[in-house]
């Protein structure tokens, strides 16, 4: 085989079969094959697309490329959920601990946060003591006897979806649905879970920027997790402007907590129990209606809370930071911006509110950058909010003066203005399930 002819044969448009792909996959991970070849395959994807069984193929070579997780040791079926990216995306602090205590079992691996996306695992470690790192074994016992666990990603896992982003970050080659659905998938599938609910964000601050291309991307992933056996359901969801009112990390905890409390922003509920409803769904057993019930009740009547503190003690953080979430850092130093004029939000670009919170320190540019847990942006208005002249509708906070200029500049067109609310919508747009698309806005 040669990969001249490979690379020939996807930029004409042909078919890729199973051990072509492999063997491309195999020889870049291994690093027989160059990364200019490698380049030139991915590009011919991004033109050509992929058929449904050439990305299953792509993301089991990928999965096979390295360690997979066995988590058959724990009773009942493992369930996990993955977002495609967002600003202010908070859902898992706040899920996790709804389905464990509704009988569901989270065996999580989450990320750090990179570019304008947060990652779970460092708004984690804003609780003192919060183990995000564990061995396998400890892993399982924590799941085993809490009913939730959230780690770090391991890198073992898909080594070929590291090296192979890591190329498309510098192709140009990130936004192609067949590649994107397979590194989300190949790393999802490799952690050894039963069952996976797919959260595929859309809107300016996520990949997807319009619904046909979310659907697109969530119907490809719910085929490659039904095809290799995992019961997969996908939502997509409106990420126009960040979720909920706080972007950063200890900020993101806290308000996780509240919505943990039965209060909080009503979107970011709103967004958490549809997710929580889906993950007790593909756990099998009762009616996505009934589900949806289960976990809201959960946030109601203060068992999602309780597991959630009962999630922070299991992995050695300090408690007393949940009960009184004022104990997490806060930033010295704070400015707002005012409006100049009356009137309604009308629009929030999230990306870069995602990008200005990075320049206050909350995010890394880089993987390996350090991060200031108390940095982030306060929404003090929402979209659809009236804001009178003067009146802050945002806040910018850091411990570090010198980069509020930076995110100043990045914000400067990233909200409008207008006479009229505009009219208000679920932040649940679809839900996908195996061969049926539900549109709900
Ligand atoms: N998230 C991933 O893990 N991979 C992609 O390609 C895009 C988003």
């Amino acid at each position: 085989m040669r990969v001249f002819d490979i690379i020939t044969k996807k930029k004409r448009g042909g078919e890729l079969m199973t051990e072509e792909i492999k063997f491309v996959v195999d020889g870049f991970t291994h690093g027989s094959i160059p990364p200019e070849q490698m380049s030139a395959l991915l590009m011919a994807i991004w033109f050509r697309g992929m058929t449904s069984a050439e990305t299953v193929d792509l993301t089991t070579a990928m999965l096979k490329s390295g360690e997979t997780v066995d988590l058959s040791e724990i009773p009942g079926k493992k369930v996990d959920k993955h977002s495609t990216g967002g600003v202010g995306d908070k859902t898992t602090l706040v899920l996790a601990p709804m389905v464990a205590s509704c009988g569901g079992t989270v065996a999580k691996m989450s990320g750090r946060g990179l570019g304008h996306t947060g990652g779970t695992i460092d708004k984690l470690e804003a609780i003192p003591g919060f183990r995000t790192e564990m061995t396998m074994a400890e892993f399982i016992s924590t799941v085993k006897n809490h009913g939730l666990a959230v780690v770090g990603q391991s890198a073992e896992l898909a080594p070929a979806d590291k090296k192979m982003y890591a190329l498309r970050d510098v192709t140009s080659t990130v936004d192609s649905i067949p590649l994107i659905a397979s590194s989300v998938m190949s790393k999802k599938l490799a952690s050894g879970v039963d069952a996976i609910v797919l959260d595929v964000t859309m809107g300016s601050g996520a990949f997807m920027k319009d619904i046909k291309s979310a659907v697109a991307l969530a119907d490809t992933m719910v085929e490659i997790g039904e095809a290799t056996g995992r019961r997969t359901t996908a939502l997509i969801t409106d990420m126009d402007e960040p979720l909920g009112r706080e972007v950063g990390n200890a900020s993101e905890v806290r308000e996780a907590v509240e919505v943990l409390n039965g209060g909080g922003p009503s979107d970011l509920r709103e967004v958490a129990v549809a997710l929580a409803g889906e993950m007790l769904y593909v756990s099998g057993g009762a009616s996505i209606e009934d589900c949806r019930a289960m976990a809201a009740q959960s946030l109601d009547d203060g068992s999602a809370l309780k597991k959630f503190r009962e999630m922070v003690a299991a992995q050695g953080g300090d408690v007393s930071y949940i009960d009184d979430t004022s104990k997490l850092p806060t930033a010295k130093y704070h400015v707002g911006v005012v409006a100049r004029e009356d009137g309604y939000l009308t629009s929030v670009n999230a990306e870069k509110i995602g990008l200005a919170s990075m320049a206050l320190g909350a995010g890394r540019a880089k993987v390996g950058d350090a991060i200031d847990l108390a940095a982030g942006i306060t929404m003090m208005k929402k979209v659809g909010d009236f804001v009178k002249k003067g009146e802050p509708y945002v806040m910018l906070h850091t411990n570090d003066q010198t980069r509020f200029k930076d995110a100043q500049i990045i914000l400067q067109d990233a909200f409008r203005g207008g006479d009229k609310a505009p009219t208000s919508h679920s932040k649940v747009l679809a839900r996908l399930e195996k061969d049926k698309l539900e549109k709900l806005v």
